[in-house]
């Protein structure tokens, strides 16, 4: 069965969900020389800025229990260097291609920001779109200073300011170093980006016990990776998706295509991938899309998009599980997911709602029902949920 995988994203048209994170794939080159590139949904590369940059001193990257920590510090050779000799291969073997070229663009300043996206990334033709990086969290200048951390203001400016000097599609890529991430989605969304992109990486530390010292010469870093960080993207995807319009390009901390399947679900409507290029090297990327196509096979879905946005949504306005919902919401709800058979539900959530109608609905809509009990702590409660069932 062949099956289709191909997203439609702010004017993109994307072969499958599937691309590289920036920062993780370097300029694509490397990773040329073990598998096509046009495997992939997008090539996505590295933070590119006006001048050269060496990066922060060493060592910038170290291992921590479920992750790792960079302190890379955006080095790059400078865009000019980039658009000579790093894109123009790339686009060779892209060529003909649904499989579009994304850079990821950084500076200290608006001006900067506006002279590298603008000035010379746009007018190269090399790209088909913009990722335009205001999340890292390892620069003194530029990066998180435009991220959000003012709840907004400074975003909306910038992102202004490279829209209108840009025509590629334009996303943002947020920082989850912020209070409220939707804020500065919504901010970013006002600027006139097309799209958003999160998350970059949390700011963690590492001390050696030993030498008294941080482990990183920058003290702090980024941290990144599956599994540590996929439990705080997803709920930010999922926090974004409800407050903006916009498409969104979930990451963080995804290895297989369960965890794609979850940022979906969450909102987003494609994903990449960061740090498992390192941990599962070269072949990360493709063996999720393989995976991907194996889920859809085995589903005997034909059509990638109908997962789009199908989150069970447990979470009623007063926050109490889907009993609060109703049983007319939960059916709604699994109307969008034609091929659950197996349905889970809380015995709280049957005892507080609508109880043996909601198990009714449930029983003509799934073949097979499972109350949870388990966590029911006073025994009057847990009777309660067992007679609703
Ligand atoms: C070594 C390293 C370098 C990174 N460089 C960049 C970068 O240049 N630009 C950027 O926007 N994000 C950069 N990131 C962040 C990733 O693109 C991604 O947002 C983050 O790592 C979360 O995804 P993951 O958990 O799959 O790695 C970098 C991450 C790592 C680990």
């Amino acid at each position: 069965m062949s099956v289709d995988l191909s997203v439609h994203l702010a004017g993109l048209q994307l072969q499958n969900p599937v691309m590289p994170a920036s920062g993780c794939f370097g300029f694509g080159r490397e990773y040329a020389a073990f598998y096509p590139l046009d495997e992939l949904g997008a090539v996505v590369v590295s933070a590119v800025t006006p001048q050269a940059r060496p990066g922060n001193a060493p060592p910038r990257v170290t291992e921590v229990t479920g992750g790792m920590l960079n302190a890379i510090g955006l080095a790059n050779p400078g865009v000019k260097q980039v658009l000579q000799e790093e894109l123009p291969p790339r686009l060779a073997e892209l060529a003909g291609q649904n499989v579009p070229i994304i850079v990821n663009a950084a500076g200290a300043t608006k001006e900067e920001y506006c002279s590298v996206v603008g000035g010379e990334i746009c007018s190269s033709g090399l790209a088909q779109a913009i990722e335009l990086n205001v999340s890292c969290p390892n620069v003194e200048l530029g990066g998180l200073a435009f991220g959000g951390a003012d709840g907004g203001a400074v975003l909306r400016d910038l992102v202004e300011a490279v829209r209108s000097s840009c025509s590629l599609p334009l996303f943002v890529k947020l920082s989850p170093n912020v209070t409220r991430i939707q804020d500065v989605a919504a901010a970013a969304a006002q600027g006139g980006a097309d799209g958003l992109s999160l998350i970059n990486t949390l700011i963690g530390m590492q001390i050696d016990i030993k030498t008294r010292r941080p482990v990183l010469a920058n003290r702090t870093g980024g941290l990144s990776g599956p599994p540590a960080i996929k439990p705080v993207a997803v709920r930010m995807v999922y926090e974004v998706a409800q407050a903006v319009d916009l498409p969104i390009i979930g990451m963080g901390g995804i290895s297989t295509a369960q965890d794609v399947l979850e940022f979906i679900m969450a909102g987003a409507w494609a994903v990449m991938v960061g740090t498992a290029n390192f941990t599962d090297p070269p072949y990360a990327c493709p063996r999720i899309i393989k995976e991907l196509r194996m889920f859809m096979e085995k589903k005997e879905l034909k059509v990638w998009k109908r997962y789009g946005g199908a989150l069970y949504e447990r979470c009623g306005e007063d926050n109490c599980g889907i009993g609060s919902a109703g049983a007319e919401a939960v059916e709604a709800a699994l109307a969008q997911l034609p091929e659950v058979r197996f349905v889970k539900v809380g015995g709280m959530e049957l005892f507080y709602s609508t109880g043996p109608e909601l198990v009714k609905t449930l029983k003509t809509r799934a073949s097979g029902f499972f109350s949870i009990l388990k966590f029911m702590i006073f025994p009057i409660r847990h009777q309660g949920g067992r007679c609703a069932a």
